[in-house]
């Protein structure tokens, strides 16, 4: 604990006039509510003015400092350890892709994940469909297994920035997730305690992503390099499309499934492009390569010779999951019955209103609508056609995996997604661009 003695009442009231918080001061004031002795309450006063107010850098980095120290923190020797964050989406399975490909190269992936978060989908959530898949390996294995394997995936564990997982809870529900500073710390702790020398970010920005504009999106992507570098730890962010989901394949089984497809090349194009260019940065940043364009060759070449649907599997062997999955789907929880949505009328598709097809996901029960729901790996959606596409009156769409008793809210899926999802034109449009931008 801090020597320094301060008061809260004068800290939430300096922070409320928009005055910059000492390092000192922020950090006394995350100790002390992670120790109890700061209120809910004040707290909440706090984030309101934070948000409000915002935070500049060195404020920000105060923040994940202190977040960053409330747990423990993993260290690794070596510059290879690099880690990928996206800032979640819909239909996005690019960590199953790209750390196989990455961990082939010769980088070391420790990935520390999350489950789904509002309407988007989360990586642990998804492996889990995996029978036997261990995802709560405590931290000393988590780092064994780095050391040996060079590739781990868990979820969040009470270790790792526990003052992170107290104000997330209270952020969720006094408005005030969508800043960008408390973003960038609640993120940081957690990446910079899990030990990697180097991260790639991939913030989403459209209609399924927290960041809207790419302007939002470019202030998230900066302020995470910027606290990446007060850390000394190299970084590259992606501005990337999130308007459509990413791939096909929406719901667990089915964004497993596409994903083992990619891994044996036979992945829709974006999600492709997409998990190997944040593959090559990550054998970038790594220094496997010297250059970006020898690193996107070598992981181009990882996928094309079959290595990195080898590393998959042993990923698989390694946390006790049945790899067998990877060549037969069959063993993967799958739901029997399908309903189609198809195009009332010819034209091109323009957009989805993607946010929604998460939460469409979360009322066919792949999704939480509480903390202790159960996700059912089962269901998921399965998009024929993305913007851009061409579309023949009567062709589909939209297909929905249900199961036998779910036709009535399946119909209920059909009907929103063709009135709130679904937007057509008569005219051409365009396919949107995926890698928006790079910053770094
Ligand atoms: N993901 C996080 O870990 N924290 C946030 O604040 C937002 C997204």
């Amino acid at each position: 604990m801090s020597k320094d003695i301060f008061q809260v009442y004068p800290l939430i009231d300096k922070k409320k006039k928009g005055q910059r918080l000492t390092d000192k001061e922020i950090k006394w004031f995350i100790q002390s509510y992670t120790d109890k002795k700061i209120e809910d309450y004040q707290m909440s006063a706090m984030l309101m003015a934070m948000f409000i107010q915002g935070m500049d850098v060195s404020e920000t980095a105060a923040l994940t400092d202190a977040m960053l120290e409330s747990g423990e923190q993993l260290k690794f020797t070596g510059k290879n350890v690099i880690d990928k964050h996206s800032t979640g989406g819909i239909g996005d399975k690019a960590s199953f892709i790209l750390a196989p490909i990455a961990s082939a190269a010769g980088v070391k992936v420790p990935m520390i994940a999350g489950r789904g978060l509002g309407h988007t989908g989360g990586t642990v959530d998804k492996i889990e469909a995996i029978k036997g898949f261990n995802t709560a390996l405590d931290l000393k294995v988590f780092q064994e297994k780095l050391n040996k394997e060079g590739l781990v995936l868990i979820g969040q564990t009470p270790d790792i920035a526990p003052a992170d997982r107290l104000i997330y809870a209270l952020r969720d529900v006094t408005a005030t997730i969508d800043s960008i500073p408390l973003i960038t710390a609640s993120i940081m702790s957690k990446k910079l305690a899990e030990g990697a020398n180097g991260i790639v970010f991939d913030i989403k920005c459209g209609t399924g992503a927290f960041m809207r504009t790419t302007k939002d999106a470019r202030v998230l992507g900066k302020s995470l390099i910027a606290t990446s570098k007060r850390f000394k730890k190299k970084a590259v962010a992606l501005i990337t499309d999130m308007n459509q989901p990413l791939g096909n394949a929406v719901g667990h089984s089915n964004e497993i499934i596409e994903s083992i497809e990619t891994l044996k090349g036979k992945g829709p194009k974006d999600i492709t492009d997409l998990s190997i260019a944040l593959a090559a940065h990550m054998i970038h940043l790594a220094g496997v390569e010297k250059t970006f364009d020898k690193a996107l060759k070598k992981a181009h070449l990882m996928v094309d010779s079959g290595k990195a649907l080898e590393e998959f599997r042993k990923l698989l062997k390694s946390q006790g999951g049945d790899d067998r999955v990877i060549d037969d789907y069959s063993l993967l929880p799958q739901a029997t019955e399908v309903t189609k949505v198809t195009a009332a009328k010819a034209g091109y598709i323009k957009m989805f209103q993607n946010d929604q097809i998460g939460l469409l996901l979360i009322e066919l029960g792949g999704g939480r609508k509480s903390k202790a729901d159960k996700i059912d790996h089962a269901v998921g959606f399965n998009f024929e056609k993305k913007i851009g596409d061409k579309v023949k009156k009567g062709e589909t769409i939209f297909v929905i995996h249900h199961h036998a008793q779910q036709k009535e809210i399946a119909e209920k899926i059909k009907s929103t997604f063709l009135k709130e999802v679904l937007v057509m034109s008569a005219s051409k449009v365009k396919t949107p661009k995926l890698i928006i931008e790079k910053l770094s």
